[in-house]
């Protein structure tokens, strides 16, 4: 049973949509500024929903790794805030942007602390923090062991070709590094900043293994398979409340009205998702919408809370 169904339901529901969607031509479009996000195929789509009993339910290409880009995000802040605890909110804020992921005009107005740590200035200052507890092999290594251990699957990967590519054409990250480098922002060298996030950026994981990895987020912290407590009630709690407020940028209004859950998307087509109490979610469809989120993702969000009755707001 989850919340009170009997489990052919969500199996049933979770099917139904990626059957739905699997047929849409409105499909958005894939990001090209990254040349390797552009080799991937419009017309993949996977869901996987993981509960608190470890049942999962799954359709599409559930199982097929892409690039995971900014839903890496969720995982560096959580470690960041192990180690910097609320310290780290000095270096970054906790308000949405109602701007671009890699906007630089609010940066300069606020003198290079950014809005919050899922915007790319904001997840640089969150790279930066973990930084400054290992060099960038280390820390990276870190970053990977965690989601490993949280996913329970020691095949998540950093795909090196990605990572390349981001480098080659990571314009604007770079500016937004020297940026806050100016402002006296970031406790280590703006190239090792950079070069950590690019690769933190560049982890494949399939629907599946996000959705396993994220679900202390749907369960006050708790790894409900192994009873272990990865981060406090409180930080979940606060976590979501991020992702929720900041975790689709400038469309997470809109997010928050059509799905009512926390979520934090990704460009290259992920969307993870928190039903708190209830179930952890993750979508892909690579074609993005205006804001850089993904659409048919969101369309299949906003199904699955609908029928499942998941929003957060009743
Ligand atoms: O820094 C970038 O532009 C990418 N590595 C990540 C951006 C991203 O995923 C935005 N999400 N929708």
């Amino acid at each position: 049973m989850i919340s009170g169904l009997p489990l052919p339901d969500l199996r049933t529901i979770v099917s139904e949509i990626a059957e739905e969607m699997r047929d849409r031509k409105d499909r958005g479009e894939v990001a090209t500024y990254i040349p390797e996000l552009a080799r991937v195929g419009l017309e993949n789509f996977g869901i996987a929903v993981v509960d608190g009993d470890g049942t999962i339910a799954e359709a599409g290409d559930s199982d097929k790794p892409f690039s995971i880009q900014s839903i890496s995000k969720v995982f560096t802040l959580t470690l960041a805030l192990g180690k910097a605890g609320d310290l780290l909110w000095t270096r970054v804020g906790r308000e949405p942007s109602g701007n671009p992921f890699n906007s630089i005009v609010q940066l300069e107005l606020e003198k290079g602390v950014p809005r919050n740590p899922f915007i790319n200035a904001g997840a640089l200052a969150v790279t930066d923090a973990l930084l400054s507890c290992h060099p960038p092999r280390a820390a990276l290594g870190e970053i990977l062991s965690f989601i490993r251990a949280a996913a329970g699957d020691e095949s998540i990967f950093i795909d090196e070709n990605v990572a390349e590519s981001e480098k080659r054409t990571g314009f604007r990250n770079v500016a937004l590094a020297n940026f806050m480098k100016s402002f006296g922002k970031l406790e280590n060298p703006a190239d090792l900043v950079l070069g950590t996030y690019f690769h933190h950026c560049s982890i494949a994981m399939s629907c599946r293994q996000i959705a396993m990895a994220g679900r202390y987020l749907a369960h006050s912290g708790r790894n409900p398979e192994t009873g272990f407590n990865i981060v406090s009630a409180r930080r979940a709690r606060r976590i979501n409340a991020l992702m929720l407020t900041c975790g689709h940028y400038d469309g997470s209004g809109e997010f928050a009205y059509r799905v009512g859950l926390p979520g934090k998307s990704g460009v290259g087509g992920g969307i993870f998702a928190v039903a708190p109490g209830r179930a952890s979610i993750a979508v892909w469809s690579p074609g993005l919408d205006a804001a850089g989120n993904s659409r048919l993702g969101r369309m299949a969000l906003e199904k699955l809370a609908q029928r499942m009755k998941w929003s957060i707001f009743g």
